[in-house]
């Protein structure tokens, strides 16, 4: 039997065991969705914290089930570790390590060619390797192939080699890993067959492009769409405030078109770990082709001016009320990058106290979710989340909604707030009260 027959037959049995490389927001949601079809899993990644905390079923990301999880630890069916020495175990090796961009806005590809040179130690014959995480095209063949091929394997005789983008939504309630398309591009028609198997046998509607670099980039377009859509309406949103025109009103009635529409909304700027990123990915690859993706740029320059723009809306309405920022008591509502989740990363909120603290006001900050400012990438505010109370609502010269979580009570604070700063159109729905602006 040939190497594809005899994965594909271990793959149809169920008795082929998955191997996933990063233990984060992409890959615990594919560690079970492969648990729930019946394979065992093993779970590699460099953090000992991480190993531990699963194998005790202790939370570390709000809306992974950790108990079922320490459950299959104890069946033997699901395998964290750090000893990377095991990583010949697996038949299947799925990468979902962080692909983030360095100071200077390029790619950060430490994370995924370290993993790939720990695959290389021990990739053996008939392994499959795809890659998930986020990537500019051409990654997978230029950059992961060659450090994989360091073992002394072919891609394509030896071992398979495939992409697929991940399109996990944290916190969104109507999809889970099983029911969103997942596209995949093979390096060749053999790792094409055995990847579509893998995915198939978790997800109910696998997209199979004709190239890895296809595969990539579709994912990379994704997140592109939105960030040039999110830049559109913000842009939007300033030339509304300078002609008192509600932006979100606009919005909502051009919605309304059945065809042809699709909504976005602005905000305090972008977040999360996707959407900020990403679309330089694609404009740092194309320079080597000497070619500028203007509208990447000039939507990451809209997107990146916004937290500036708060802040002086901040000190706009201070003003009106004959308060200097300088030495205002300022609240933040919501610190997550988008409402009901516990991620900070890339957060505009954290940009945005930092420059309210340059600009020397005193911020306090509440998020149901966050009760704890933890260290990001750029940040290290050392911060915690105060109790929303009437007396310290009051007590404020400014409340600043930033993220509007759900858990708000938007007639209990701006029953309270003296000012009630609003970015997300948050209040829509509350009493209208003549302490709320929106910004
Ligand atoms: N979070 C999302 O919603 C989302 C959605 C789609 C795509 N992605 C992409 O998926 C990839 C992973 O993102 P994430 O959100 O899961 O990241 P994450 O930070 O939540 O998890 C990544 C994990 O990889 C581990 N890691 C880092 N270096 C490693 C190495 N050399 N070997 C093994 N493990 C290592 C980290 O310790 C961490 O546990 C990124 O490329 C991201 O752009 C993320």
């Amino acid at each position: 039997m040939s190497i594809t027959e005899d994965v594909l037959e271990k793959i149809e049995k169920r008795e082929a065991t998955i191997g996933v490389c990063g233990l984060g927001y992409v890959g615990l949601p594919l560690i079970g969705a492969f648990r729930r079809a019946g394979f065992t899993v093993y779970g590699f990644d460099i953090d000992d914290a991480k190993v531990d905390a699963l194998e005790k079923g202790e939370s570390y990301i709000k809306h992974i089930d950790f108990d079922k999880l320490r459950v299959a630890v104890e069946e033997k069916k699901f395998i964290p570790t750090t000893d990377f020495g095991r990583i010949g175990e697996p038949d299947i090796l799925l990468i979902a390590v962080p692909t983030p961009l360095t100071k200077t806005r390029e790619p950060d590809l430490t994370a995924v060619e370290g993993t790939c040179a720990a695959i290389a130690k021990g990739l053996r014959k008939g392994q499959l390797v795809v890659l998930e995480s986020t990537t500019y095209p051409l990654t997978t063949e230029e950059v992961c192939k060659p450090i994989l091929e360091k073992s002394g394997l072919k891609a394509g005789t030896d071992f398979f080699l495939a992409y697929s983008p991940e399109r996990e939504d944290p916190g969104n309630p109507h999809f889970e890993t099983s029911t969103i398309p997942k596209v995949v591009g093979g390096h060749d028609a053999d790792s094409m067959r055995v990847a579509e198997a893998v995915y198939a046998s978790i997800i109910e509607r696998v997209v199979p492009v004709t190239s890895m670099a296809a595969a990539e980039l579709t994912k990379i377009f994704e997140n592109t769409f939105r960030a040039v859509n999110i830049a559109l309406v913000n842009e939007l949103k300033l030339m509304c405030l300078r002609m008192g025109i509600d932006v979100w009103e606009v919005i909502d009635a051009a919605a309304t078109k059945p065809f042809g529409f699709m909504p976005f909304y602005p905000g305090p700027g972008l977040g999360g770990h996707c959407i900020p990123i990403d679309p330089f990915y694609l404009t740092w690859k194309a320079r080597e082709y000497d070619f500028s993706t203007r509208f990447i740029e000039l939507a990451g320059e809209i997107n990146t001016t916004m937290p500036y723009h708060v802040v002086d809306g901040v000190m706009q309405h201070l003003n009106e009320r004959a308060i200097a920022l300088n030495g205002a008591h300022v609240l933040v509502l919501g610190i997550a990058y988008k409402k009901n989740v516990d991620d900070l990363r890339e957060s505009p909120s954290l940009k945005i106290i930092d420059l309210l603290k340059a600009a020397g006001a005193k911020v306090l900050y509440n998020d149901p979710h966050c009760p704890v400012m933890k260290r990001t990438r750029h940040f290290d505010l050392g911060m915690q989340s105060v109790e929303l109370t009437p007396e310290l609502l009051a007590s404020q010269d400014a409340v600043l909604v930033l993220t509007a979580h759900d858990a708000y009570d938007w007639d209990f604070i701006t029953e309270y707030a003296q000012l009630l700063i609003d970015t997300r159109n948050a209040t829509k729905f509350a009493k209208k009260r003549d302490n709320i602006r929106k910004l």
